[in-house]
């Protein structure tokens, strides 16, 4: 049995349905965990954190499936430990999420969800010479944090709009990341932070990703560089975030994911210059179709059959 919480966009879920048998059950709801010791695979969701405890409760399990590229909510040591195979969606969603980045970016930088608030207001008195200016992007550097699928898809976006594109990942400094059209440096975190006007998150959260941004990082940033976030709201120290957008250390934030999501630190509301979105980087109807037919061909391999 393929234990699911919920239903995924297109068909995919349904067509598995007609080999196997799926059941639905809202996640942690006393029929979920009741139905845990029959369950051969498991899907949920990134908002759904599986735990050790899960799995010792389902001693059949041969696959755990996630509807998200993000395995961070998962118990991947236990996993792996017990031969319990880790079904995600990698490659899939990448020009979504870099589109979705992409589109913060333009919406911080240019302003957009400000000018379109003064025209809904009714208190637009037309064209002025320094009505909302925003941040030219030609010729300012790019930092990317990650240079995987995302990362790099960013950086065509950013070089496309004429920006020097750099990049930090865990494998440290040196060399360069090519990305298609362009390629860009890999250099020390400290330098990417002093030197971009954009710094854009691209890497998984892991034990060394949280609060990778923290205070003292986040203030290593160019005073008025912006800070872009589709990756996973616990690689930066919100409240320290918060505190820079303030002080007007930081240029503005432009965020779709956050720590304790869907719960918001309540500061994020009034904080100025930022952009807010609810977690939307792989939504589009192409990529969430996509995103269940690789996840359940991978349940299907999985189990067998
Ligand atoms: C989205 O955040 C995902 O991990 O798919």
């Amino acid at each position: 049995m393929i234990l699911a919480t919920s239903p995924m966009v297109g068909s995919a879920l349904e067509e598995l349905g007609a080999t196997h048998e799926v059941r639905i059950i809202p996640f942690r709801s006393e029929a979920w965990t009741a139905a845990l010791p029959e369950a051969r695979a498991l899907l949920v969701l990134l908002s759904e954190p599986l735990t050790p405890e899960d799995l010792g409760r389902a001693p059949n399990l041969r696959a755990v499936a996630t509807y998200s590229v993000g395995v961070n909510h998962l118990p991947l040591a236990e996993c792996e430990a017990r031969g319990i195979r880790v079904i995600s969606t990698p490659g899939t969603l990448t020009d979504a999420t870099a589109d979705l980045a992409l589109a913060l970016l333009l919406a911080l930088t240019r302003r957009l969800a400000e000018g379109e608030a003064l025209v809904r207001s009714g208190h637009w008195k037309g064209w002025a010479p320094d009505q909302l200016l925003g941040m030219g992007l030609r010729g300012r550097t790019c930092g990317i944090f990650g240079a995987g699928a995302i990362g790099r898809a960013f950086a065509t976006r950013a070089w496309a709009l004429g920006m020097e594109v750099a990049f930090w990942d865990r494998e440290g400094s040196g060399g360069t990341v090519d990305f298609g059209p362009s390629s860009g440096p890999r250099i020390p975190l400290d330098a990417l932070l002093a030197r971009s006007s954009v710094v854009s998150l691209h890497c998984p959260l892991t034990s060394d990703t949280r609060n990778l941004l923290d205070a003292r990082r986040l203030r290593q940033m160019a005073r008025g560089a912006v800070l872009i976030n589709t990756a996973r709201g616990g690689i930066v120290d919100e409240a320290a975030a918060i505190d820079l957008l303030h002080e007007g250390h930081l240029g503005g934030a432009g965020l779709d994911v956050y720590a304790g999501e869907p719960a918001l630190d309540q500061r994020w509301l009034s904080a100025p210059r930022t952009v807010l979105l609810p977690h939307l980087g792989s939504a589009t109807v192409e990529t969430r179709s996509a995103m269940a037919r690789q996840v359940c061909s991978g349940i299907r391999e999985a189990l067998g059959n």
